[in-house]
Formats: structure tokens, sequence, C-alpha cells
């Protein structure tokens, strides 16, 4: 069995969770859980980025410690991402003793290493990055860009870690795997970014500015920088399963340049450890352009969906609409336009279609397919094809062009049964009708069979559903479900199931 370690971005608790926290956790879910399909022992991390300015500070304006605001906020993520059947195999938080120690150890290494000095700091900071900033980063006319926030000039001792010592190291790592990153063309960014000499990095806070943090394990005076402090989860999470390296780090392409492709494999070279094998860096979902965050304070909250139509519609949509790597525009009624036309009205049909006509046709029970014909050959080639291809999309990330082959199999299958026409075979007593009768029944919950099993990492619970009124149990191989046969025969189904309820049309704003 290959081992598949995979994690997600850790989110700050300075706020409720909103759509982009959804959707990664959601995104890496659907390959966790497929990479489980496909044979793989999966270990699937997530959790909560928890120290640092800007929770002290939502800590402060609630008037409550800082402990107290974590614990509650945190909880509330952890609820969504149950919520939204993510299965995480550990949720790390970055308050705990076990993440806190790997910290202050790896930290400890470093500095006796030799990678680690004291200097005096002179630069800016920006709070809603929890960034250090340079005179670099300023816009032309002298002013920060808006995604920086409120900057604060700041002139204090601290800490640095030696990150220009290993820049020719990083470069050549990147130009010698090119798979470092997907989509690749973000490689080149950061080759671009590493043109210019690296300052090392300010990886401390004096405790008098900012106490909320993991305490420098060589000077209680201060405390971890937030990003040194919250990367490092990735390997806190697994230390003592011997997991490192993971095969991803999933991440939103703000925080790719420079955290995760540049400190992160920097830290981790620095105390001899290997990088992880891969960053996937997915884009942001936008409303009307701009990016939905917890700082720039956007209203609409798409989270409304997953109580009005379901975990699965949701999941199904995000993972329906994003191409992964690029951004997307979240509407609602776009949402209408997939749960309408892919959901409600082409998969929930076909399940009705296929518990009605069973039901009318054959008591229930499903009869084995006679000899086969023209109209069921062409759905019989397009399920190898749709099948095969289905699986290198999403081995290649591209999910949303598997949904799409997944519900034109449902839309052929749909097809079929029009063409088929089996009300008009059911009213005729003709041998041949009556076979054709049984072949059609056995060929359309075959179909639906198959395209559920393409569904699954997708939309986990439906699919559950959909197996049980089909009166199907499947088996412990997935791949295995995938061929087409007789699995189905003889299977007692149900005489109904409402699936995607039509829901109201959108409120006019
Ligand atoms: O950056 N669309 O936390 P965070 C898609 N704690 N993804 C989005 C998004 C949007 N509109 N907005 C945010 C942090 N994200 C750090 C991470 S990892 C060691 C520390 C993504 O709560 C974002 O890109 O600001 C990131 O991957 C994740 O949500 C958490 O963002
Ligand atoms: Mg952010």
């Amino acid at each position: 069995m290959k081992s598949f370690y995979i994690t997600t971005a850790i989110d700050y608790v300075n706020g409720s969770p909103h759509l982009g926290h959804a959707y990664e956790k959601v995104l890496t879910d659907v390959i966790a859980r497929f990479r489980r399909q496909m044979g793989d022992r999966v270990n699937f991390l997530t959790g909560t980025d928890e120290h640092g300015q800007k929770v002290q500070a939502s800590a402060r304006e609630r008037g409550i410690e800082p402990q107290q605001y974590v614990d509650e906020i945190a909880a509330e993520f952890r609820a969504l991402y149950d919520r939204l059947e993510v299965s995480y195999d550990d949720f790390i938080r970055t308050t705990e003793p076990r993440h806190k120690q790997v910290v202050r150890d790896f930290l400890q290494r470093l500095y006796d290493a030799g990678e680690i000095y004291q200097a005096e700091y002179h630069g800016f900071y920006s709070t809603r990055q929890e960034q250090f900033l340079q005179e670099k980063d300023r816009l032309p006319d002298g002013s920060w860009p808006e995604i920086f926030g409120e900057v604060t000039e700041i002139v204090e001792p601290n800490y640095f870690f030696r990150l220009r010592k290993h820049q020719d190291w990083l470069v050549d790592y990147l130009h010698t795997h090119e798979d470092f990153i997907f989509p690749r063309y973000r490689q080149k960014q950061v080759l671009e970014f590493l043109k210019e000499p690296l300052n090392d990095l300010c990886i401390s806070r004096p405790k008098e500015r900012l106490e909320w943090g993991i305490p420098l394990p060589f000077d209680e005076n201060y405390v971890t920088y937030v990003w040194f402090d919250a990367l490092l989860n990735y390997y806190s999470g697994v230390v003592d399963k011997g997991l490192w390296p993971a095969d991803y780090n999933v991440i939103g392409k703000d925080i790719l340049v420079p955290p995760h492709a540049v400190y992160w494999p920097i830290m981790l070279h620095a105390s001899g450890l290997p990088p992880p094998k891969a960053l996937l860096v997915h884009g942001w979902w936008l409303q009307s352009g701009a990016k939905m965050s917890k700082s720039t304070g956007e209203t609409v909250n798409p989270l409304e969906l997953i109580e009005r139509f379901g975990v699965d519609a949701f999941r199904y949509f995000l993972i329906r609409e994003m191409n992964v790597g690029q951004d997307s525009e979240f509407t609602v009624e776009q949402f209408f336009v997939r749960y309408n036309s892919e959901l409600a009205n082409n998969l929930g049909n076909l399940v009705n279609r296929a518990l009605n006509m069973t039901t009318r046709f054959a008591a229930g029970v499903l009869p084995a397919a006679g000899a086969i014909e023209d109209y069921e050959r062409e759905l019989h080639d397009l399920w190898p094809k749709t099948c095969d291809e289905v699986i290198a999309l999403c081995e290649g990330f591209q999910f949303h062009t598997a949904l799409e082959r997944t519900i034109g199999f449902v839309t052929a299958t749909n097809a079929y049964i029009e063409k088929r026409a089996p009300w008009k075979l059911g009213k005729s007593i003709a041998a041949t009708d009556q076979e054709r009768l049984r072949t059609a029944l056995a060929t359309i919950a075959e179909a639906l069979r198959l395209a559920v099993a393409l569904l699954q990492h997708v939309m986990p619970a439906t699919t559950a559903k959909i197996n049980e009124v089909l009166g199907y149990v499947p088996g412990p191989d997935w791949r295995r479900e995938l061929d087409w046969g007789t699995k189905l025969n003889g299977a007692k189904v149900a005489a109904a199931l409402v699936l995607f309820p039509r829901p109201q049309p959108p409120k006019a704003a």
C-alpha cells in the first residue's frame, strides 16, 4: 500500500470561516478520498493557526483571553469541516503542546547550528498578512498595496533566520524539481521572486509587543513569528508517525510566495529535512472580482447554501465550478444553474426513473439483462471511455472536467431511457419486448450504479444513499466497482428517493 500524506493550510482563527476556507478543505478532502479509493494509505491533516497579532487583537476586541477566544473559534472551524464531511485523519491546533514542543525543538536545533542570529530589525509589519515588509513591497507611489491593510513601522532587536545562505540551494532545487509546484507556471513566479537576493527572515517578536505566541527556547523574552510557527504544523502533525515528507501541502495562491515556496523549504533544508514533495496551489473564490475574506469584511455568505441545499450539492458546486489553480467567480445564480441542470434534472431524475420503473415493471426487483442491442451498445461503449478519462483527470486534479464527463454519462443514460422507452415496452406482451424491458431496467440501474461510483469522492453521502435505494452494498475495492457487470441482478430497490428537492428561486436583491 502506497502511503499518501496530504495537508491543508491551517486557518487563522481571527474570525468565522468563509467560503475560501471551506473550498480548500473540500478540495483536499476530494483528493484524499480519491487516493483512498485508489488504494493508498492516506493521512489527511488539517487544523487551525492560532497565534499572532491578528488573533491576539481579535481576542482583545472581544475582551476575553486569547486561549478562550481560540478555543471557541477553532471549534467553529472544526464543526464546519465535520459538517462538510471533510475526512481528515487529524486536526492540529498550533496552541497544542504537541505542536509547541516541536517548534521549540526545531528552533533550538537551528540556533545551535548557527542558522539563527540576533540583530536590530528596522522595517514594516502588516498585521492583516502577518508579514514583515520591505521597501520593495511599496507601490511606485510609495503607498502599501491594499492587501497588507494597515502597515506599522517597527524598530526592535530581533532574531533572524539565515534565508540568504540557502537561496542558491533553493533555486537549484526548483530547477531540478519541475513538479514541486502545481500548477507548474507558478514555479516560474517563485524563480522570478528569487532573482533578487533574499533578506534573512525575522522570526521573533519581543514579548512586550506580542505575547500570544510560542516563546523562543533560547530567549524567553521573545515569541516566535507566527508563520515560522504555523508552517511547522505539517511536520509536528506527523512527527510521531514518521510520515514526513508530505506528498502535498494544499494552499491558496496568496500564501505561496514567500511563505510556502521560500521560507518553508529553506526551514526544512536548514534543519536537515526534505521539503514537501509538492505544493498544490489553488486560486481564489471571488465575489464581483473582490476576494472574500474576513479581513476585508465581505458580507454575502455562501455557506448558507449548505443548510438550504445540502452538503453534497455544495461540495459538488465548488468542485464542478473551480478549475484547480485558477480563480472563480461565486454567484448564487450559477449555483442554481448547476443545481437544477446537473443535479436535480439530470442525476436526481435518473435515480427517480430507475426506481419508478423497476417498481412499476419488475415489482422492485432488478432483473438480469438479456440480449444487448444497439441502444445499449452505445452506452456500454461510452462507459469505459468515461471511466478511464475520469480517473486520469482526477489523478491530474482536473476534478471539474471529471465531473463534467461523469454527468455527461448520466445525460447519456437519460437519453437512452428516452430512446428505449421502457414504458412502451411495458405495454407489449411479446416475449422479445419483455426481454428488452428487462434489459432496459438492468442497463439503467447498472449505468446509474457506475456513474455514482465516480461521484463517490465528491458526494459521499448522496452516493451512499443511492447505493442504498438500489439495494447495493459496494465492495471494499473501489476499482473493482467500475466494471460494467451484473452486480445488481436480483437487488431489491426502494420505491422512491427525493435527492435534490427543487430550490426556491433566488430571492430578488
Ligand atoms: O493564510 N478563496 O490563513 P487564512 C480561496 N494561517 N481560498 C481562500 C480564500 C478565497 N477567497 N481566502 C482564503 C492563512 N483562502 C495562514 C495559513 S498555513 C501554514 C498558514 C485560503 O485563514 C488561503 O489561500 O488567511 C489559505 O490557503 C487558507 O484559505 C487559509 O487562509
Ligand atoms: Mg488570509
